[in-house]
């Protein structure tokens, strides 16, 4: 079983996406279960004051270390009285990138873990905080204004390659796939798919009528020509260059 404790400041924004769809569907099955944490549950002072100016000057507030500390500290403890084995993530800009392959090691652990996953917000976190979490996460070279968006990709992208969460188990086998080579993230893109209606027709900025036809063989019935049509038209490339 694998648990995720996100402290955050807006533990709303973790929920209010966790209790809808697939993932909500996981918590329900006990595929997965997943704790959105205030931060302002480990202040101590009557406002519950999380965050505060950074020394030195400097534009934004920081999130302060001791409510932090208290939070990785008390929930650790709670993962591992639970039989969890924890493990603390922090969210960072410019942290290790989380990929398809890690999200693949963390859905196939077969011990009780535990990802509790600091998120920054503002400026971010007083610097000392780094002592006490195991591993930096960052989605990807961009700086987003918290981090529960990149909690959520994490906690997205592991349950749904839980057994048992998405039903088609062979839905996840088919996907696109990524490849870390040489600073290069090489991609084998997922074939395209269609629905109904097979014939689909619209009028172009030019006023005249277009037709788009979904390749006849898709809806030819015969299963193998079909797979070699799909296999076909995978696309191999690099997603990223340096
Ligand atoms: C506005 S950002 C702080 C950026 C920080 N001052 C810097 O220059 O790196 C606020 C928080 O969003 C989260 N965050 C921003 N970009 C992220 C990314 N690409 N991946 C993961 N977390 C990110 C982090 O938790 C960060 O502390």
């Amino acid at each position: 079983m694998i648990r995720f404790d996100v402290i955050t400041a807006f533990p709303e924004l973790i929920t209010s996406y966790c209790n809808e769809s697939i993932i909500a569907r996981a918590q329900k099955a006990d595929k997965i279960k997943i704790f959105a944490h205030n931060l302002r549950n480990w202040t101590t002072d009557r406002h519950k004051v999380i965050d505060d100016k950074v020394f030195g000057g400097g534009p934004g507030m920081l999130l302060k270390v001791e409510p932090l500390f208290k939070a990785i500290t008390e929930l650790k403890q709670k993962a591992i009285s639970d039989g969890f084995i924890p493990k603390v993530y922090i969210s960072v800009a410019s942290g290790n990138l989380f990929t398809q392959q890690k999200a693949g090691q963390i859905a196939h652990a077969d011990e009780n873990r535990a990802y509790i996953i600091l998120c920054g917000h503002y400026e971010g976190f007083d610097a000392r905080i780094m002592e006490f979490v195991d591993e930096t996460l960052t989605v990807g070279p961009y700086v987003l204004t918290g981090g529960e968006l990149a909690s959520l990709i994490m906690i997205d992208a592991v349950t749904r390659l839980l057994p048992g969460v998405l039903g088609n188990e062979s839905s996840a086998n088919l996907e696109t796939t990524f490849t870390l080579s040489n600073g290069k993230i090489l991609v084998d893109e997922e074939y395209p798919q269609y629905t109904t209606p097979a014939v689909f027709t619209f009028t172009d900025e030019q006023g005249v009528e277009q037709t788009r036809r979904v390749p006849d063989i898709l809806r030819s019935g015969h299963h193998k020509k079909i797979q070699e049509e799909n296999n076909s038209q995978r696309v191999k490339k690099v997603l990223v260059t340096e």
